[in-house]
């Protein structure tokens, strides 16, 4: 079976790697994944690709460099590996044309909010917020392209509401979310991984 190549770019945690790491090796996706990069050393993300032996490289940003000089850089050492796809899980740098011109229609990212909702870092907080505010009544996730330097916005591949309860805590809505992340980043690339689109 010819399988996808998914390198997967991480800041973290990486428990969305995890899910992808698990679903490759009980072939439920179609894919390999082909690397690992990561801007922290101390990703814990780090640890869970290297106890799967796959191949890893950590690229962290200097200060001073030039951000289009760092996005060269990381695009030229991600080509090496061909990738079909390049999966964001948690990668917490934005992205240049001088990286997406290289890779176009095949980067997608993970936010932990739904389309035009709470872009950026703390999209969780800040849904709980408006949930407080009562300026909304659920939040979601979504996975999406990244065609351009529009932050956590571009063609949607999948979302899904999630509801946000009145006893909610920052901790069990975060597990909500991530929990539904889970399941969408598969839902998401299970298709686009299916050997019947060639
Ligand atoms: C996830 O909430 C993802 O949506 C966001 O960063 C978080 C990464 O979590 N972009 P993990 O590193 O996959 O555990």
């Amino acid at each position: 079976m010819n399988k996808k190549k998914l390198a997967i770019l991480i800041s973290g945690n990486g428990s969305n790697l995890q899910i992808l790491i698990d679903a490759c090796s009980t072939n439920k996706l179609a894919a390999e994944i082909v690397v690992v990069i990561s801007n922290k050393p101390q990703a814990y993300g780090l640890v869970r690709a290297a106890n799967a032996n796959l191949s890893v490289l950590c690229l962290p940003f200097t200060k001073g460099t030039y951000r289009s000089a760092y996005d060269e850089t990381l695009a030229q050492q991600l080509s090496v590996y061909n990738p079909d796809y390049i999966v964001l899980a948690g990668w917490m740098r934005l992205l240049s044309q001088s990286f997406l011109s290289h890779f176009s229609g095949q980067v997608i990212n993970i936010h932990p909010a739904l389309p035009g909702c709470f872009p950026g870092t703390h999209a969780i907080e800040q849904a709980i917020e408006a949930y407080q505010a009562g300026l909304i009544t659920y939040t979601g996730v979504m996975v999406h392209y990244v065609p351009d330097e529009g932050v956590d916005n571009g063609p949607v591949i999948i979302q899904e509401d999630v509801p946000i309860f009145s006893d909610d805590t920052l901790e069990t809505l975060e597990h909500r979310i991530h929990k539904t992340e889970h399941r969408l980043v598969l839902e998401a690339l299970i298709p686009l991984c299916n050997p019947s689109r060639g």
